[in-house]
């Protein structure tokens, strides 16, 4: 592909900085401040029928997988329905039951990845109902699906992803909300969200122009061999995604951690170098994970926090803008991605094209 590099080095440089417009477009037109909903024209699920839905199940590989898992959290919170995501590529291999009364939705930037496509697939052929939160508008998963939500990233051409995750949790948000208000989310809990939603944009901007203080970081992280990241609850996808991040365009071994399985294994390999990066966000969890901060300084171990206000227990702290609880996981790994990007550029890495790793795969 050739597209305006608009100034950026990288690909992946313009796409990160694209960010705060491609939230804007993904929102655009589907907030219903009426009725504190949003309208998704594309789902073809009327209320009768979202009401019905017992389980929300979300397959997707890789990026697409994390940002599925942040997804099945919200729509968890919002709308009060069971929700949990897993690789369509194990999903499709194991047989699963299918269950009528659980809504699926499968997830691709691409809308071509293979994995996902046979899974998509295999549910139609034992009559599930599977929509698709996808970029590529007409893509071989939107065309399968019985109705979706694009997610209007616009083109992303660097082979990791970045802005088509963010653009993606938004989507899900949208979708969480507009269930919850076909169930028991409140008027007033739909409205804090839109609010939420509506402030995005100039957040992200806010996070970008931060960006030479993440550089600054990065020089210090590109000599670490390897890198733990944790986090909790709505922070573990976060961490996970940031972890992937960095192994794929730094090639530093990278692990993602739940915060509190720290002890019961990895805290054995906390040492001066092994670097910890701990997303912090402001909420009921926040003394969990300054615990989990102290246990990591009590054995040496430098770390790296991801919050809403400075970490005394951190050596360091990136500072994210705080949005309601349910929406931060948007927020807190951008400047993650920019972590990443710094340090692959630090190590002289071939940022939009890392070795073994293709765009789209197509293949089993
Ligand atoms: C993202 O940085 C990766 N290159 C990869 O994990 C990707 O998200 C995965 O292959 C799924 O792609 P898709 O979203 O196009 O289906």
């Amino acid at each position: 592909a050739s597209y305006d590099m608009g100034g950026h080095d990288t690909y992946m440089h313009k796409e990160i900085h694209e960010q705060a417009d491609a939230v804007d477009r993904v929102l655009r037109g589907r907030i219903d401040d009426r009725f504190s909903t949003v309208h998704l024209g594309g789902l073809n699920l009327d209320a009768r029928e979202a009401r019905r839905i017992r389980r929300v199940k979300i397959l997707g590989c890789g990026t697409s997988y994390h940002a599925g898992m942040i997804g099945a959290q919200m729509i968890e919170q919002l709308a009060r329905i069971p929700a949990d995501a897993e690789p369509a590529s194990e999903f499709r291999y194991r047989n699963a039951v299918v269950d009528p009364d659980t809504l699926y939705v499968a997830v691709s930037q691409s809308g071509e990845t293979y994995d996902v496509l046979a899974a998509v697939q295999e549910l139609k052929r034992k009559g599930a109902r599977v929509l698709g939160v996808v970029n590529v508008v007409g893509s071989a998963i939107a065309r399968e699906a019985d109705g979706g939500i694009y997610v209007h990233a616009g083109p992303e051409v660097c082979v990791v992803s970045t802005k088509c995750f963010t653009n993606t949790t938004v989507a899900f948000a949208l979708l969480a909300l507009h269930l919850g208000r076909t169930r028991d989310l409140s008027v007033r809990d739909g409205k804090r969200i839109i609010e939420g939603l509506r402030k995005l944009p100039a957040q992200i901007a806010e996070i970008m122009e931060r960006e030479d203080d993440v550089k600054k970081l990065a020089l210090q992280f590109a000599e670490a061999r390897s890198m733990l990241f944790i986090g909790r609850v709505r922070g573990y996808p976060v961490a996970r995604e940031a972890s992937l991040k960095l192994k794929e365009i730094s090639y530093i071994h990278a692990e993602a951690y739940p915060a509190s399985e720290l002890k019961h294994g990895p805290l054995a390999l906390i040492e001066p170098a092994l670097p910890t990066v701990a997303i912090v966000p402001d909420d009921d969890l926040l003394e969990k994970n300054r615990a989990a901060m102290e246990e990591i300084k009590a054995r040496s171990g430098r770390i790296l926090a991801v919050a809403h206000q400075p970490q005394e227990k951190a050596d360091e702290t990136i500072v994210v803008p705080k949005n309601e609880d349910e929406l931060d996981p948007i927020l807190m790994g951008i400047p993650l991605q920019l972590l990443a990007y710094h340090t692959a550029l630090a190590l002289g890495r071939d940022i939009d094209k890392p070795r073994n790793l293709a765009k789209s795969v197509t293949v089993e």
